[in-house]
């Protein structure tokens, strides 16, 4: 691209971390529109706004690779929990659970209740619900995956029988025309009890439309504790028989029995990514979040409400606290709560940090957006990385941790000329400093923006702005193409 002369915004004396891992040097940065325009020097160049960069870090906006944001996009359009962190784009759909296509009104079965609310946002098309995203734009971009499990709950009579035949034609279907409108592939959440009984075929019977269009096959594997390898073998053939790139989502060995199991699943992956195309996203705690289940309680160390419909009051609370409180087994606390959502310390930290230096691991912040007292995920995920693991703890640099939340899911994900700054590159970028970026979000105090981010930029309008959402809404539905 030529360089202009005037720009309508031009990053100065920054240091750049391009997102393609290399080392960072000092440039400035142009932007026209909503691209980059030139990146150089530009102490000569005229520009509208001439933001002073020194001694700060510019990067390409983050990439969040596993969200539940699907209705947040029209409940917060300025997306603060994410605009907040930097980040310029989240995948949604993720876990088998999706917006769209759903139409029947009213509050659906868990775990479709941790997106859908009591209002009536349905969408009986994927396409609809596309066109209604570009119709009230968010700040942040976001790009579609279809859930299993959404699909299951409207179509499949018996959830808790392998989709009958008549079942399966609809929901290829159904898959079908959410590709047809843009969704980068399918996504299942086979721990779920409406996925349970899902067999590996009804899988691959759906997951060969994504796959034949391009898309790929996102997982929240069916046994992320004693059954770890057997379910990351069931992704791989999925994969495999359905010729799609595999995400393996939120990566982890889960249940104090199963701490260290991750160093036989990183060797399996690592093994298979020779001969196939698989991706792995984590998140830097060592709590997971979800609906209320007895089962995950079992082999938690702790476990916090985040939500209750019957008892609002107790959100933030601990399970075992309150059984006492109320004199009742936790088991039958668990019934009395429900339908609920929890926060489970149930991993590893030598685990996660496997994990997370585990080759092109990407980060997702698996943030669960409409709980009362949220995992601190949600609002801290991408700072955590960056202030914790790479300053505090020294577990990648900088330059490595940028690139698994830019460039990397940015190919994974086929999000075009995004994910790096370079010229002619979407403005996608957000600047902040390397000394002092750190998550504020606490298990406490779930919702403070981080610490350490000056702004954000998406497709070249500020989104965040000194400590602020700017109200601007710049952001895009990112079809597949
Ligand atoms: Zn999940
Ligand atoms: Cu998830």
């Amino acid at each position: 691209m030529e360089n202009p002369e005037h720009f309508d915004v031009i990053f100065a004396n920054g240091t750049i971390i391009d997102g393609s891992g290399s080392p960072r040097f000092k440039a400035d940065v142009g932007i026209l529109g909503d691209r980059i325009a030139a990146v150089g020097d530009l102490s000569v160049a005229k520009t509208d706004k001439r933001v002073d960069a020194s001694s700060k870090i510019v990067a390409p906006g983050f990439i969040d690779a596993h969200t539940h944001d699907d209705r947040l996009l029209f409940a917060d359009p300025a997306m603060k929990a994410k605009s907040s962190q930097g980040v310029t784009t989240v995948i949604v759909g993720n876990c088998g659970v999706s917006l769209a296509p759903f139409s029947s009104p009213g509050r659906p079965k868990p775990p479709l209740d941790l997106i859908f609310g009591l209002d009536p946002v349905r969408f009986s098309s994927f396409g609809a619900f596309l066109d209604a995203v570009d119709h009230k734009p968010a700040a942040t971009n976001a790009a579609f995956l279809v859930g299993h499990q959404t699909l299951r709950i409207s179509e499949v009579s018996d959830l808790y029988q392998p989709a009958k035949h008549d079942e399966i034609v609809t929901m290829r279907a159904h898959v079908a025309e959410a590709m047809d409108a843009g969704a980068i592939g399918l996504s299942t959440g086979l721990f779920y009890p409406p996925a349970r009984a899902a067999s590996t075929d009804e899988v691959v019977a759906l997951t060969e439309i994504a796959g034949a269009a391009g898309g790929l096959y996102a997982t929240h594997l069916r046994d992320e504790g004693s059954k770890l390898l057997e379910s990351v073998r069931e992704a791989l053939e999925i994969g495999l028989r359905s010729n799609a790139p595999v995400v393996l989502s939120h990566h982890k060995a889960s249940g104090v029995a199963n701490h260290g199991r991750v160093k036989e699943s990183l060797p399996l992956i690592r093994e298979a990514r020779k001969t196939q195309k698989v991706a792995l996203d984590v998140y830097p705690y060592i709590a997971s979040s979800t609906v209320l289940l007895a089962e995950r309680v079992a082999d938690s160390a702790k476990v916090l409400i985040t939500w209750s419909e019957p008892m609002p009051e107790v959100a933030g609370r601990d399970l075992a606290e309150l059984a006492m409180e109320y004199q009742q087994t936790p088991e039958k606390m668990v019934d009395r709560l429900q339908p609920a959502g929890a926060i489970y310390f149930s991993m590893a930290e030598e685990d996660v940090q496997e994990v997370i230096s585990f080759e092109d691991a990407m980060i997702g912040s698996d943030g669960i957006p409409h709980d009362e007292k949220p995992h601190p995920r949600l609002w801290g995920t991408f700072p955590r990385v960056l202030g914790h693991y790479v300053r505090e703890v020294g577990l990648l640099s900088l330059e490595e941790a940028v690139r698994r939340m830019t460039s990397v899911p940015a190919t994974v994900f086929g999000l075009r000329e995004r994910g790096l700054i370079s010229e002619g590159s979407f403005a996608d970028i957000v600047i902040f400093d390397p000394e002092t970026i750190l998550d504020s979000a606490s298990f406490d105090q779930p919702t403070q923006p981080a610490q350490g981010i000056d702004a954000v930029m998406n497709n070249g309008t500020f989104i965040w702005w000194a400590g602020k959402p700017t109200g601007e809404c710049p952001g895009r539905a990112l079809r597949r193409v």
